[in-house]
């Protein structure tokens, strides 16, 4: 794997390191570093980027109109599904790490939902580490949240959190994707160009490409999302970690923890896990 250092992507990211920073697969794999956080510093591109991913938004929204107590949602970002679950009825109390995403949430509820904002609760915070008084019939981790688990301990502190916080025969709901061996082997050295876009806020017209590295010990795949402004400023690269779950691993952890009668979807339907599954949804109750 190649040493490099990147100075360019940390203007966007959050937090701000240091002027000279290593950052590279060995240096990342940390709850709350760079690669955790880089990618959710500009919420308003992450809108962008996942504005069609609906069925994910759907199937929580049905969960959560079979609630009648508040749902705790991990890793809530800028409110795709806690914004739509609100709108259903639901109460959520929404926990993230990332300021720029919470802060996004909160300026858009106050704007455009003032009224919704009162059931919605916002918390800044650690996954793994909150302690909340409620409990809760109802927590999730939707869209890829529990891949910023890098380490064994990591999973088990969270899975020790979801377990304090639930109330008896309460359900925890989370979603996964599944690795993919072809992607793990690509090579770091190739750039996958994807079609330019247009920056939601800048109006830049930006060249995009990713780049991947893949640790296979840690079992972490690093992605280098690379903008190339086409009025040539100044390009950056945000790298993004995630941590790469198989699903009889993942199956361990939760029964480790204590959970029983764990579930598993394929895609936000009713169907089991194939090979062709993308986002395994994981069903589990302590
Ligand atoms: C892929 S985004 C999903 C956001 C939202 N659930 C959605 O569906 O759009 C992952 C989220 O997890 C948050 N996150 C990462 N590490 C975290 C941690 N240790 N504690 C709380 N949130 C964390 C990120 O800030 C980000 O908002």
């Amino acid at each position: 794997m190649t040493e490099r250092r990147s100075k360019a992507s940390q203007s966007k990211a959050e937090p701000r390191p240091a002027d000279e920073i290593d950052i590279s697969l060995q240096s990342l794999g940390q709850c709350g570093d760079f690669g955790a956080l880089a990618h959710y510093a500009d919420p308003a591109y992450y809108s962008q980027c996942y504005r069609s991913r609906k069925q994910d938004v759907n199937y929580y929204v049905r969960l959560a109109r079979k609630q009648t107590g508040n749902i705790l949602e991990y890793g809530c970002g800028n409110g795709r599904v806690t914004i739509a679950m609100a709108q259903a009825g639901a109460r959520v109390w929404g926990i993230d790490l990332s300021k720029p995403m919470l802060n996004d949430l909160e300026q858009y509820l106050s704007q455009a939902y003032p009224k919704l904002g009162e059931r919605i609760t916002l918390l800044h915070g650690d996954m793994r580490l909150l302690e909340l008084e409620q409990r809760f019939s109802l927590i999730l981790a939707p869209f890829n949240v529990m891949l910023h688990l890098y380490t064994r301990q990591d999973i088990e502190l969270f899975l020790q959190n979801v377990k304090r916080h639930l109330l008896p025969g309460g359900q925890f709901v989370c979603d996964v994707s599944v690795p993919q061996i072809s992607d793990l082997a690509r090579s770091p050295h190739k750039h996958y160009k994807a079609p330019s876009f247009l920056h939601p806020v800048t109006l830049q017209k930006i060249g995009y490409a990713e780049r991947f590295e893949y640790d296979p010990i840690r079992q972490l795949l690093l992605v280098w999302m690379e903008f190339q402004p086409e009025d040539g400023s100044q390009p950056w690269t945000v790298p993004l970690t995630h941590r790469q779950y198989f699903p009889c691993e993942l199956e361990a952890y939760f029964g480790h923890a204590g959970f029983a009668s764990v579930e598993w979807t394929a895609d936000f339907s009713d169907n089991p896990p194939d090979a062709a599954t993308d986002s395994l949804v994981i069903t589990c109750r302590v």
